[in-house]
């Protein structure tokens, strides 16, 4: 029997992760320090375990509501108001899913019918183009630049939507580059967005992590909010990346459309996570603010380390990763990458892996110790001297 003939088109078209591949080489060698991995290194906080142990002894382990426990719901939707000023109802906008990947599958699978183009950003998280081809569409991207250090200009809006585009998808801050929009550059797109009435998902997962300037979700925007699909979840902020928690905020209409897919996939998210994530709600604001202050300081940590040693890299203010540009040493990013690993058993990403508009970057995820990134960036310091004498 040929099994490769029973695989359907739309599976075999999509490429497998650029990271995974990166990774499994990295695995076949010993003592490797990676700079790789797009997770918190935080233990989740202990009232957020300690509550879900609880609604566990408590025996709280059946299916919650399909769209998940009412009262997580009514603090998702607390929260977004509180923090973002965006206004959801709890019963008829809100869904928790399994991590923001549910989201981000389902919000396209409720959207997208055969040929409808959905417009990403490359360089862009790896999971949104694959997600656009398995419902059936066909991603457009658009080619981001660093000078305007990976931020949508209007420019590059206008000339990627044609008839056939039914959404974009956003990402700010952004995984790779660590890119923000704020409120202004966010003024300049939204008339743009209205007038096409294209839908917008907008994956808010770092949203928490922003250092500068105050994060603006572009769903509050009145005008265009009811356009907007907003993702998020715990895996970042709260350090749940295990729990497999996150949850979607939209109009009643798109939220109707992406119950009914969610109750035959998923049926509901875990239980404990959702009790887990409830109390990390109520009572883990400090902690969000600590863990964000440390990250901050490995930013900016690393941001100097780069520049020092010659590879130019823009301050990103959001998520945990920075973005080092690597032309100068005449390498591609996999050379790059490949002979780093070989060198000086250091890990980071192609950015490639994020699209071709990666080619001439790294991604470092800043989500180590201060002192695993001293070494590291010690170590990178000399292969980039290597490389330069030859
Ligand atoms: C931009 C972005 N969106 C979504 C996800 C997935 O998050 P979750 O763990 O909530 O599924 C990630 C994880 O790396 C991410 O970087």
């Amino acid at each position: 029997m040929n099994y490769e003939d029973m695989i359907s088109e739309r599976a075999k078209i999509i490429k497998p992760s650029g990271i995974r591949k990166f990774f499994d080489l990295a695995s076949q060698m010993e003592g490797v320090i990676s700079l790789g991995v797009g997770e918190p290194d935080f233990t989740t906080p202990w009232a957020i375990r300690e509550a879900a142990i609880y609604s566990i002894e408590k025996g709280k382990t059946f299916y919650t509501a399909n769209r998940g426990l009412l009262e997580l719901r009514e603090e998702i939707c607390q929260y977004y108001q509180r923090r973002f000023q965006v206004s959801y109802n709890p019963e008829t906008e809100c869904i928790v899913t399994v991590g923001g990947s549910e989201g981000i599958d389902i919000a396209l699978r409720a959207l997208v019918n055969p040929g409808d183009e959905v417009i990403v950003l490359d360089p862009g998280y790896v999971a949104y183009a694959p997600g656009v081809e398995l419902s059936g569409g066909v991603a457009v991207p658009i080619t981001l630049r660093h000078e305007d250090q990976f931020k949508l200009t209007p420019e590059l809006l206008k000339e990627a939507i044609s008839p056939k585009t039914k959404a974009i998808i956003l990402n700010y801050p952004s995984n790779p580059t660590g890119g923000f929009m704020t409120k202004q550059d966010y003024e300049k797109i939204v008339p743009i967005i209205k007038e096409a009435g294209i839908a917008v998902i907008s994956d808010e997962i770092y949203a928490e992590l922003s250092y500068g300037d105050e994060f603006c979700s572009i769903a509050s925007f009145d005008e265009i909010k009811d356009q907007c699909i907003v993702i998020s979840g715990f895996s970042k902020a709260f350090a749940m990346t295990g729990w497999r928690l996150g949850y979607i905020l939209s109009n009643e209409i798109f939220s109707k459309m992406m119950t009914k897919i969610h109750q035959y996939i998923i049926m509901s998210a875990p239980s404990a996570a959702q009790y887990g994530a409830l109390e990390g709600l109520r009572r883990c604001q400090d902690e969000v603010e600590n863990m964000r202050d440390s990250y901050m300081t490995r930013r900016n940590f690393c941001v100097k380390a780069f520049n020092d040693m010659g590879l130019e890299t823009f301050m990103p203010q959001g998520a945990f990763y920075v973005f080092p540009c690597i032309k100068s040493t005449g390498l591609t990013s996999d050379e790059f990458c490949e002979k780093l690993l070989d060198d000086q058993r250091v890990a980071c990403v192609p950015g490639t892996a994020f699209g071709p508009a990666g080619e001439g970057f790294i991604r470092v995820s800043y989500a180590y110790s201060i002192e695993e990134l001293k070494v590291a960036t010690e170590k990178i310091k000399q292969f980039v001297e290597k490389l330069s004498k030859g």
